[in-house]
């Protein structure tokens, strides 16, 4: 499956920052945005993986997508990592807050420290992202911040009220973000992915049984994959959705 169909000329050149671009949802929209021929920046903790992603890219077009190391949840480094990116790359032009980590806990083992953890990692960083970010999209006249949210919030999951809390608020920050920046012409959107078949979820949650059951809940009977959200990454960063904020855009299959 592939994602390079569908031309956006005006990605093409645009500086793209992706946080947890490195693998799963994010290494679709890495490749996504690389192929689209915007320059992209991504951060992540996993550096194998990575660095494997940005080789591949480049075996695969001549180009490099920029790599760095950076844990979010240190929001000095995330700010520096962002500052990098617009001397080195140019201003950006559009943020993608994809990295999270949907870790299990048992509701009364968690403490205030687990809880600030989760948060610092699962919420904080797409504000300041997008705090730090905003300052190079309005010296550009605009841009586009997709904040990722969850299909998680709608159902009722045991052992994630961290998550789902990070998850929920994900959505809250959107719409406030998107009045605030309005007025710079910068759009602020919610991607919410459905159940998708990363490795990652395959490996640690996912099974035959849990993805029948999975699908039996998806107007759709298709496993989804990363590739099926990045185009509406893509989209949401074009020029095409310039009249679309605020909003919380699934892509699950008809999720019931
Ligand atoms: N996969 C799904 O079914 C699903 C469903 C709903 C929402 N989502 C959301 O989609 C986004 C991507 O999910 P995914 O399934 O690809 O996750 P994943 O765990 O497969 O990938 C997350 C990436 O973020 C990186 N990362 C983790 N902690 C980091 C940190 N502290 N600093 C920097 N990078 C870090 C990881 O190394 C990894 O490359 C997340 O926001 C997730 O909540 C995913």
């Amino acid at each position: 499956m592939s994602n390079d169909a569908t031309r956006y000329p005006n990605l093409e050149q645009q500086v793209v920052f992706i946080t947890g671009g490195g693998s799963g949802i994010g290494a679709a929209l890495t490749r996504a945005f690389h192929l689209q021929g915007a320059k992209v920046a991504f951060v992540d903790i996993d550096d194998a993986a990575s660095q494997a992603l940005a080789e591949s890219l480049k075996a695969e077009t001549g180009r490099m997508p920029h790599y760095r190391r950076c844990d979010i949840r240190d929001v000095e480094a995330l700010q520096a990592a962002i500052a990098e990116v617009g001397r080195e790359l140019g201003p950006i032009h559009t943020l993608v807050n994809n990295a999270a980590n949907d870790d299990r806990h048992r509701w009364d083992e968690v403490d205030v420290a687990y809880w600030d953890e989760r948060m610092a990692l699962n919420l904080r960083p797409m504000f300041f992202a997008a705090q730090a970010a905003a300052h190079q999209m309005i010296k550009i006249g605009g841009g586009s911040i997709i904040n990722f949210g969850s299909i998680s919030v709608q159902m009722a999951i045991s052992d994630l009220s961290a998550y789902m809390t990070a998850k929920a608020a994900a959505c809250g920050l959107t719409r406030s973000l998107a009045r605030d920046l309005g007025k710079h012409n910068i759009r602020v959107n919610t991607l919410v992915p459905g159940s998708i078949m990363t490795e990652r979820q395959l490996e640690k949650w996912i099974g035959p049984e849990e993805e029948a059951s999975i699908q039996a809940r998806q107007s759709l009977k298709m496993r989804l994959v990363p590739e099926h959200v990045a185009p509406l990454a893509l989209f949401l960063a074009s020029q095409e959705s310039q009249a679309i904020s605020g909003q919380e855009i699934a892509v699950d299959g008809g999720w019931g």
